[in-house]
């Protein structure tokens, strides 16, 4: 039998492509340390708890089951703690990715599809960003994001490896079997806040009101997760056909601000839901909104949950927050 290995599939992100990989008839193998995720995620897939950065338990783990293909979500993303503790963040995405390549080499396995970011683009000037803007990130994840795509290219000219890099942008809502959902400790996304908030009657913080936008508050690309987990498995058909390694935008294509996404909450919950601002969090950009049109060229993708509200509706229908 031949697996896809998913490393961090107990994780918010790779739980869900998880099942809809299984949903598909994959066999999966999940390699998660449960630093973050949640074991009770992992349903019908095969589990080997192991850190991407230990090349002996990874080489192990290759020597009993046979891989065809690796999705790797492992990895820290709390964007402010990259930049108090950088070390962390080069040490477990750039080396542990780095360890896990080493293997990957080792057992002949030549295809990966890898978790990016938009923050790989820093903070441009143009909208929508298309995969040829400028790669300039800003903050050491941003930067790791970055050098691990510089290390898929460098592995593929040398031993031919092939990858697709997924560079997600806001990544949202849950599984509406409402099994799945969005866990971070500390959580720092602003659905899940603004629900949490909800749940425990007390205000949302809103980072500025002064940014040089519309209303004045950051606009973001927000993307169901489900929609990202049906690009892995795209990506890794594009990739079982022959296709070249490439990098891939996963947005809606549509902007909304904090202050729209808390309204489209306040309709969700059907209350209103009190704002406090504060100041800019640094770093955040004042719009990021992709352009998708090169995967749905390519890998014949597009998200399907286009409103925002569904989209928040899935979140607070999983309760899991
Ligand atoms: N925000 C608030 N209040 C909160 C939390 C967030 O106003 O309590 C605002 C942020 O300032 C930002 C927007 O809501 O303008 C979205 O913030 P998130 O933290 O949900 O998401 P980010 O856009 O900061 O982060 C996302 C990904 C990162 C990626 C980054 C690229 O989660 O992995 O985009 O800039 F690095």
């Amino acid at each position: 039998m031949e697996y896809v290995l998913v490393t961090g599939g107990a994780g918010y992100i790779g739980s869900h492509t998880v099942r809809r990989l299984v949903g598909a008839g994959y066999s999966v193998l999940v390699v998660d340390d449960l630093s973050s995720g949640r074991g009770e995620a992992v349903r019908n897939a095969s589990f080997e708890k192991g850190y991407i950065g230990d090349a002996a338990r990874l080489e192990e783990v290759f020597g009993r089951y046979k891989v065809s293909a690796v999705m790797h979500f492992a990895g820290n993303i709390v964007v402010s703690e990259s930049s108090t503790d950088p070390l962390k963040y080069y040490g477990n995405n750039v080396s542990g990715t780095i360890t896990l390549l080493s293997a990957m080499q080792k057992f002949g396995v030549d295809k990966m599809i890898f978790s990016s970011s938009a923050a790989v683009y820093g903070s441009p000037d143009k909208t929508p960003i298309e995969e040829s803007t400028a790669v300039k990130p800003v903050n050491p994840y941003g930067r790791t994001k970055a050098m691990i795509e510089t290390i898929l290219a460098d592995c593929d000219s040398a031993h031919g490896l092939k990858y697709v890099s997924l560079r997600y942008f806001n990544a949202a809502g849950a599984d509406p079997s409402g099994e799945l959902g969005e866990h971070h400790n500390p959580e720092t996304h602003l659905i899940p806040l603004i629900l949490k908030a909800v749940f425990e009657n007390r205000p949302v913080s809103v980072f500025g009101n002064d940014y040089p936008t519309p209303d004045g508050t950051c606009v973001r690309d927000y993307v169901h997760v489900n929609d990202i987990a049906d690009a892995h498995i795209l990506a890794l058909k594009y990739l079982a056909d022959g296709g070249e390694s490439n990098v891939f935008n996963l947005g809606g294509g549509t902007g909304y601000s904090v202050k729209e996404v808390i309204k489209a909450a306040e309709k969700v919950v059907g209350k209103k839901i009190e704002v406090k601002f504060e100041d800019w969090r640094p770093g955040d950009p004042p719009v990021l909104v992709a352009s998708y049109a090169k995967a749905k060229r390519m890998l014949g993708w597009e998200p399907k949950y286009r409103n925002i509200e569904e989209i928040i509706q899935t979140a607070y229908r999983s309760k899991l927050i």
